[in-house]
């Protein structure tokens, strides 16, 4: 807000509600976005579960994006193998050749055996080819965040359709300052669990349109703060819809869910759900 004072008058020239900020955004169609992939019913972070959530009907999808020890951006949320593969150790222990013999299915269920942990190039092959939208979560796990950056930006840099369908999300606030320096006309999202009270001078700082928060943590005054600033809001992993009505009568942007059809499927819900003017 500016206020300024002339021969006694007082004017004020305030930013209206809603006003959108300077900073890059997607064009978003629809509010729900599949965690990992529909990974409620496919294994995360895999094409399988990619493909579900376009059956589905989700046309947003979240995924991890980590590194490989050689620089290769695959989809993986964990530091390690172990949870999700049929391999053990940290990631970093191998390269992009290493991935031919690992299986990220079977773990989830044996109608998935096979199925490849993915690559960054990949992932944004099949995402084309199913027009879906894609909130792509750097995890550095604690390592430079260069290099990600790197990674990430050389891959949507062969891609032109990503400039608009891509959001960059970060726990790490220094991954989404490099990419944001690599890429200033990027949609970039910051991360919190529960936000900090300058959350917004920290979007600011970053050039960052959209603010993620975890489940429980969000209030109305989160997105009171937000309506007046022009910021979106999302929440995370909400696979019970009830809890967050309120949130979305008070202007929340959009949900991620390992779920989508609690929301797409819903007569409840499934008209903001599936609203294709969605901000
Ligand atoms: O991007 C939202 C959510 O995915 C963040 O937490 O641990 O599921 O990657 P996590
Ligand atoms: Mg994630």
């Amino acid at each position: 807000m500016l206020a300024r004072v002339t021969g006694g008058k007082s004017t004020i020239h305030m930013t209206p509600p809603g006003s959108p900020l300077a900073f890059p955004d997607t064009a978003t169609p629809g509010r729900v976005i599949a965690h990992r992939g529909a990974s409620g019913v496919a294994p995360e972070n895999t094409l399988a579960a990619f493909r579900e959530g376009a059956r589905q009907g989700a046309r947003w999808v979240e995924v991890d994006v980590s590194l490989l020890g050689d620089g290769t951006a695959v989809l993986h949320h964990d530091a390690t193998l172990d949870r999700c593969t049929d391999g053990t150790g940290p990631l970093t222990q191998l390269g992009a050749r290493d991935l031919a013999g690992l299986d990220a299915g079977s773990w989830f269920g044996p109608g998935f055996a096979g199925e490849p942990l993915p690559t960054l190039e990949q992932t944004l092959d099949l995402l084309e080819a199913l027009e879906l939208y894609a909130n792509l979560e750097m995890k550095p796990h604690g390592a430079p965040p260069a290099p990600i950056a790197r990674a990430v930006a050389a891959a949507l840099a062969k891609r032109p359709w990503t400039a608009s369908r891509i959001l960059i999300s970060s726990f790490d606030l220094d991954a989404l300052a490099a990419l944001g320096g690599l890429m200033p006309e990027q949609p970039l999202a910051v991360l919190y669990e529960p936000p900090p009270n300058d959350w917004p001078r920290v979007l600011k700082r970053l050039r960052a349109r959209s603010l993620h928060v975890e489940d429980g943590e969000l209030d109305e005054d989160i997105l009171a703060r937000a309506s007046a600033e022009g910021f979106h809001v999302r929440v995370y992993t909400v696979n019970e819809p009830a809890p967050v009505l309120r949130f979305r009568d008070a202007g929340l942007s959009g949900v991620i869910t390992d779920h989508p059809p609690l929301f797409l499927d819903d007569p409840g819900w499934a008209r903001w759900a599936r609203d294709d003017q969605a901000g």
